[in-house]
This record gives C-alpha cells, structure tokens and sequence, in this order.
C-alpha cells in the first residue's frame, strides 16, 4: 500500500495525552495547574512525573512540599480544566471559581479534587531539570476513585468516567472502548469466543428455562425431572449439561441458567484473572461499593481564554 507521509521539525506531540488537574500543597495553602506533560514511568515501583515550569505560581509549593495529586478529569469538567490551565493561582482561587471541591487525601497533604474520577497521590522522589520544564519524579503512594464509579464487583468503570484527553491544543472526549489488554492474543481471542459463546448459552438456557417455567405454572410439566428430559434430549444445544443435572435432580428449576456463569472452572479462572489484574482496577477487596446512577454535569463557569493554547 502506498502511504504517503510529510515529515515536520520535531516537537512535543504526543497524543492523546491527559489534561490533569495537578494540585499541590496543603488544604490550607494549595495550588492548582493544568498538567499535560505527566504519565507513567513503571509499574513498579509504580512512578510517574509532571513535568513542570518554574515560573509557575505552584512551582514553588511543589517544590517546598515535595507532594502532589494528579487529578484526572472528566469530559464535563473541560472548561475548569482550561481555566486551571490560563491563570494563575496567584490571586484567584481556581477550584472555588471553577466549583470544584478540594477534599483531603488519603496519604498526601496536597488535596484532591473530588469530582474528578480518578486521583493519584504522589510523593516526589527526585527533580530533574529538562530545559524548558523540571521533571518531578515521584512515587504513586494512594489512588483513589469517586465511588459512582466503582461497580458492585469492586471494579473501576473506565467506561464510565468520561475522562478528559488532550492532544495538541485540543480537548477530546475518549471514545468507546474498543478492546481490552491482550485482546489481540490467540488467548484473548479464544478467551472472547469462549465468554461469548457461554453467555449466548446462558441466555438461551434462560429463555428455555423461562419458557418451562411459564410450563409448570400452567401445570403442562409436573416436575423438574421431566425438564431434564427435555433439556437432555437436545432442545437446546448445549443444554445437555443443565439437562442432566437437572433430571438427576441437581438444580431446582430455573437455577440452571445462572449455574452456567458459575461452573468452579470459569470461578477459578475468573479468580486467577482477577489476581492479575494491577491492583488499581480493584476496589479495596471485600468492600462492596454501589452502581452509579449518573454523572452530574455542573455548570462551569467560563474562562476568558488569554492566549492560545498548544504549548504547554
Ligand atoms: C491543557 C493544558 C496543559 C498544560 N500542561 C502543562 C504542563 O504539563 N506543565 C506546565 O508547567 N504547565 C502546563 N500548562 C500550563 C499551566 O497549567 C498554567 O500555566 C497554569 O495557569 C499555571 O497555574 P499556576 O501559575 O497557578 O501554577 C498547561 C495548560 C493547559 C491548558
């Protein structure tokens, strides 16, 4: 295929990259900038960097406190997002013009910003000059996520928390998911197949199970065994399973639909997935934490852009 390209001088575009609310100090005595120039540097430990200028008004109570929050926004909030980035905290105090709530920290004095949906708490470890910007090297001692967006399996809902991306002087809402981490493997393909294919199983199991169900009421099946016998002799595919445990009397009526989702192998699997996954994507085990209903989309007051936007 030919793919034409242009070439351009080098700059710093990386894209998409977050718009975070950075925030330091303490509640009392605090400072807020918009920071693009921030990501992960390992696992770990697990580390990161915000890359900041010294001429701004937090530079110097980032450097005196040595912590900070890296508060990630959601799409809503863009316009705070934007003013937090043109002014200077100097004179104004930014999260209260913006509405925004500042909230203490777990294991940092700098606060957080409770509307975002994901914040890190960071201990800085060493400060490197880089030219235009001094790199703050620092340590993810905490994260914390609002709690609308944790589902009731204890997970973060990515998917849910609309977040901000920036790229190249422009603000974009992430778009749907599109797969999940090693989607592209043989495995993570056999994997997809397999999860579609027994929750396929499991809803026609429910339908049929249903349809029994409706059966017994109106008194066409007397009992469960004769369901088995149904099942078993192939009204459904795969439902032989179900089948004979329920013609050996195994399950009750209607319980063999939800038992699919639940056979010990796909529970250690599931468990054995769970242990890999990094901690940030679990809630604190045993805590169960509500659905979300909705995001509340307050208004944000506007910003009177001072200059263009694009370099940081
Ligand atoms: C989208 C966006 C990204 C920004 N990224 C950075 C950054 O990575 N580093 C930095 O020093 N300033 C960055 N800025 C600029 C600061 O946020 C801005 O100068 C802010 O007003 C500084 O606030 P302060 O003076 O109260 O500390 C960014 C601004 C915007 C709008």
């Amino acid at each position: 295929m030919d793919i034409k390209r242009k070439s351009f001088k080098g700059g710093a575009l990386t894209a998409p990259v977050p718009a975070a609310i950075v925030t330091v100090g303490n509640m009392e005595k605090y400072g807020a900038l918009t920071v693009s120039w921030t990501g992960i540097l390992a696992t770990v430990p697990p580390k990161t960097y915000v890359s900041i200028r010294p001429s701004r008004n937090s530079y110097p109570i980032l450097k005196e406190g040595g912590e900070f929050v890296v508060n990630l926004p959601s799409a809503d909030m863009a316009r705070a997002v934007d003013y937090i980035g043109i002014y200077s905290g100097k004179k104004v105090d930014k999260l209260e013009k913006c509405a925004l709530t500042k909230v203490k920290s777990e294991r940092v004095d700098a606060p957080t910003v409770a509307e975002c949906p994901i914040a890190l708490e960071c201990v800085v470890s060493e400060v490197i000059p880089m030219g235009s910007h001094d790199v703050f090297v620092a340590d993810i001692v905490s994260v914390s996520a609002r709690e609308d967006l944790i589902d009731a399996e204890g997970k973060i809902r990515f998917d849910r928390a609309n977040l901000l991306a920036y790229a190249h002087g422009e603000y974009f809402l992430l778009g749907e998911k599109v797969g999940r981490f090693g989607f592209s493997t043989d495995k993570g393909e056999e994997k997809r197949k397999k999860s579609n294919a027994i929750s396929e199983l499991g809803s026609r199991e429910k339908k049929k199970i249903t349809e029994i169900k409706n059966q017994i009421a109106k008194g066409d099946i007397k009992n469960g065994s004769d369901i088995g016998k149904q099942l078993a002799k192939g009204d459904t595919k795969n439902g032989s399973g179900t089948g004979k445990q329920l013609a050996k009397g195994n399950t009750k009526n209607g319980s063999g639909g939800e038992r699919l989702h639940s056979t010990s192998e796909s529970k250690s699997k599931r468990e054995s997935e769970e242990k890999k996954r990094p901690f940030y994507l679990d809630a604190p085990r045993g805590k169960r934490a509500k659905a979300i209903s909705s995001d509340k989309d307050k208004g944000r007051p506007h910003g009177k852009r001072t200059k263009k936007s694009g370099s940081v």
